[in-house]
């Protein structure tokens, strides 16, 4: 991504942010990709749009759960030296918050490390969960599994009472029961549309002492979309997006260490083809109605 011009503050494995003054940030989202942690050398074009458009359909569509911290997607409404054509579809700007030290994990399907810990214990995140549940199954009610939010290296699972020591009951209380409900909400519109929201991550802050949405929304980096058409109990259902790039690295004998191996045009083509897939049938817009181009090999 070139300099937009703009102090950075912050690089992610996916987004960068910038001051863009008067109280907000410029967050600019690339069309890099990880796995397991690692991010590839190969980007997925359009995967950037992608994420922006969907993250601005959630911040519209459930605007009324709570407030959020995205001002404007156009780079028109951006600081004069960030209205650059390559940004066009990646940007948004958003008011600056104070991110809560948790991440706002809700489970709705028993899948991933809430299968592991159930199959052990019988229970989802310390909560006793009803015998027999298959891998898969969908949980009687949603769930949330906070986690702190490491600097480096990977999130650790933190009780409701862990997650309240280190915000506030209030605080705590309030981000369990917004998450929740944002899941909820979007679960459902998804599932109607096909796509099932196995978990999802919301990332919450605060911004003049007001609970606020921020990050991206129910994205597929965010979450586990399943095809709902193939959900079975008893397996694991393939997941939405990444299933070309992880089925393709479960081929080889990668470490899944850094670097990653090469990924094939074939894989990088397919896995746009999800991420297009899964905004259009979730928002019924087309990603060509979306600011911003792919930069695509061969296309000028
Ligand atoms: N309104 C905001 N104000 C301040 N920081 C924000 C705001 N919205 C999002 N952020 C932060 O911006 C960063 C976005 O970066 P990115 O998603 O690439 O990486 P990451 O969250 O560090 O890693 P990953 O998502 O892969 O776990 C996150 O640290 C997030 O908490
Ligand atoms: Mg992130």
């Amino acid at each position: 991504m070139s300099d937009v011009g703009l102090a950075h503050l912050h690089a992610g494995k996916v987004r960068d942010l910038y001051d863009a003054g008067d109280g907000c940030v410029l967050v600019v989202t690339s069309d890099r990709i990880s796995a397991f942690d690692v991010v590839m050398a190969e980007p997925i074009p359009d995967k950037g749009r992608v994420l922006t458009a969907m993250s601005a359909f959630w911040f519209e569509q459930l605007g009324d759960v709570a407030p959020h911290h995205l001002v404007s997607t156009e780079l028109a409404d951006l600081p004069e030296p960030a209205r650059r054509p390559e940004l066009a579809g990646r940007v948004m700007l958003c008011r600056r918050a104070e991110m809560l030290p948790i991440e706002c994990i809700v489970r709705g399907y028993l899948t991933g490390s809430a299968w592991r810990e159930y199959r052990q214990e019988g229970t989802v995140h310390g909560e006793a969960m009803p015998p027999g549940l298959p891998e898969s199954a969908r949980l009687p009610k949603p769930v949330f599994t906070p986690s702190t939010k490491a600097e480096s290296g990977h999130d650790e699972n933190i009780s409701f009472a862990r997650a309240a020591d280190l915000v506030g009951v209030d605080l705590a209380t309030r981000a369990r029961d917004v998450s929740l409900e944002l899941y909820r909400r979007g679960a459902d519109w998804a599932a109607e549309r096909g796509i099932l929201v196995a978990d999802t991550k919301f990332e919450l802050g605060l911004i003049d002492h007001e609970l606020v949405v921020a990050d991206e929304v129910l994205t597929p980096d965010s979450s586990r979309f399943w095809p709902a058409e193939r959900w079975v109990e008893g397996a694991t259902p393939p997941s939405f997006d990444k299933e070309p790039l992880r089925r393709w690295l479960a081929g080889l004998s990668w470490d899944k260490t850094p670097p990653a191996p090469t990924l094939p045009s074939e894989v990088v083509v397919a896995t746009r083809a999800r991420y297009i897939d899964a905004y259009e049938r979730i928002s019924g817009r087309s990603l060509d109605d979306w600011p911003g181009r792919a930069q695509l090999p061969g296309t000028c």
